[in-house]
């Protein structure tokens, strides 16, 4: 676990989603009803074996009462999610995929649950796995949501598939809302601040807190049965969390989705990509450690999500990879742009965005790390081929043909990656790294990018490009900070030595 969780896709455009995405959304949302319904009568059914004598046909006959209360609570449940992305964000319910992927977390945690009951004891359920999963996966708010989601949905589960099974643990039956509240709550709240394994691992002990607490008051009457119950209580918030890890990659690889854990492994130096990147662009490879670091500190000074600033950077230039000798930063004395004309060298320049957007995607990276590459340039000018342009006719030159294609900015991470990659680049060519020069030349990037109306489809704010703008000088005056002088001496080895 760690500090933030996962970021939601970004569309590289924000077009509208079309109304057939909302009808598949909803189709979605039938068919994960109809599976949960599913879920129950396999419970019906396994308890039916379990109990021997009545059949799965007679106790839903004989329960139909309850069957119907089942399928209504279900429902409105699912129509209560439904609601809830409406208002929240719409974009949720036109993407089917974010809706499989919530449906697919709660029907595990209630399927896992289901088992650990039938085995062990009810007591000694996962029940903040489902609450931590959502938390990775898909964010904290949502997470609060779908944790309280879950408790009414095992609930009203647990009331129809009670055969036998619950019969001497009433009183946990009736708290299972309160139980799986406070547990999942405790794990969400706990699990966001956890970096390390051994963390992760004390997280577990933090979530059994509200489960003894349980135990204790509801079972108090047990008798020595009590230190039974209270070993189970413990055991379900140690399984949890090891659930809840090994259950996290399968959903970060079936879904795309992003959580620290992945940005980690793919900023590792020996990840496929930053490997290719070393040995054939090592130029830019260079570029992008030192952007990741800027990038790093100004996701920190707006409150971003830092291990994405970090992935962003490092892939932002990937499309590079291509023809690594047309840039800079890769070559050593000879440069191909001189053969060629500034239309051509245009195309090759910008067309990085794009060839970094196709990279990543063919690799099946995240998505969003292959929008940053596509919009990190916007469509901004490439001055200097430009200007050599203009050197070499006398007619009208068009700007836009000298321009990247864009899209601009669609997120906060991109726009600093926007910033950050330009300073770092006029850091190098400036005569002197005095804060006020550094602190010049990146007000000038932000100010001419605003006058481009670089930043207008991401949600920055002035006090977001101000903070920005004091972290990179802050950074870039650490990182080229001046060194003294060592006075020129030619050391010689002592005399005796030289003798011998
Ligand atoms: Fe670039
Ligand atoms: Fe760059």
């Amino acid at each position: 676990m760690s500090t933030a969780p996962s970021v939601p896709h970004v569309p590289a455009a924000r077009e509208p989603i079309k109304k057939i995405a909302y009808v598949k959304g909803v189709f979605v949302f039938l068919a994960n009803y109809i599976l949960l319904l599913l879920l129950v009568c396999l419970f019906v059914w396994l308890n039916s074996l379990r109990t021997g004598g009545q059949g799965f046909g007679t106790y839903v006959r004989e329960n139909y009462t309850t069957l119907i209360y089942l399928m209504a609570s279900v429902f409105m449940l699912c129509v209560i999610v439904f609601f809830y992305y409406f208002f929240e964000d719409k974009r949720v319910l036109g993407t089917p995929k974010r809706i499989w992927l919530i449906f697919i977390l709660l029907e595990t945690s209630v399927l896992v649950c289901y088992f650990f009951s039938y085995f062990f004891n009810i007591y000694s359920r996962p029940i903040a796995m489902m609450a931590m999963l959502s938390l990775m996966l898909i964010g904290r708010r949502d997470a609060i949501f779908l944790n309280v989601i879950f408790a009414l949905l095992l609930f009203s589960v647990d009331r129809f598939s009670n055969f036998s099974l619950y019969n001497d643990y009433e009183n946990a039956l009736n708290s299972t809302p309160l139980l799986v509240f406070s547990s999942g709550m405790v794990g969400i709240f706990v699990g966001s601040k956890v970096k390390t394994r051994l963390r992760a691992f004390l997280t577990g002990f933090a979530i059994c807190i509200p489960i003894v607490i349980m135990v204790v008051c509801l079972e108090y009457s047990a008798g020595g049965r009590i230190w039974q119950l209270l070993l189970f209580g413990i055991e379900a918030g140690i399984v949890s969390v090891v659930l809840f890890m090994a259950f996290l990659p399968v959903f970060e690889v079936l879904f795309n989705c992003i959580t620290d854990y992945r940005l980690r492994e793919l900023t590792d130096h020996d990840a496929p990509l930053m490997r290719e990147l070393k040995e054939r662009a090592p130029g830019t490879f260079n570029h992008s450690i030192v952007l990741a670091h800027l990038a790093e500190a100004c996701a920190i000074a707006i409150d971003e999500n830092t291990a994405l600033a970090r992935a962003a950077a490092y892939y932002h230039d990937v499309g590079k990879l291509r023809q690594p000798e047309y840039f800079t930063e890769n070559q050593t004395g000879y440069n191909p742009h001189d053969e060629l004309s500034p239309e051509l060298s245009v195309d090759i320049i910008r067309s990085h965005a794009k060839d970094g957007y196709d990279l990543i995607r063919a690799r099946h990276l995240p998505a969003i790390l292959a929008d940053v590459a596509l919009q990190h340039h916007g469509t901004l000018p490439i001055k200097y081929f430009y200007a050599k342009a203009l050197k070499m006719t006398d007619g009208e030159i068009n700007i836009e043909d000298f321009s990247y294609a864009g899209p601009k900015p669609q997120t906060k991470i991109a726009a600093i990656i926007m910033i950050a990659d330009a300073s770092e680049a006029i850091s190098r060519t400036l005569q002197s790294r005095a804060p006020e020069s550094v602190d010049n030349a990146v007000r000038e990037i932000i100010e001419e990018r605003m006058d481009l109306d670089q930043f207008d489809e991401c949600d920055i704010t002035m006090r977001d490009l101000f903070a920005i703008r004091k972290a990179i000088v802050g950074c870039l005056t650490g990182v080229y900070h001046s060194r003294v002088q060592y006075p020129k001496l030619k050391l010689k080895r002592k005399k005796e030595e030289e003798d011998e």
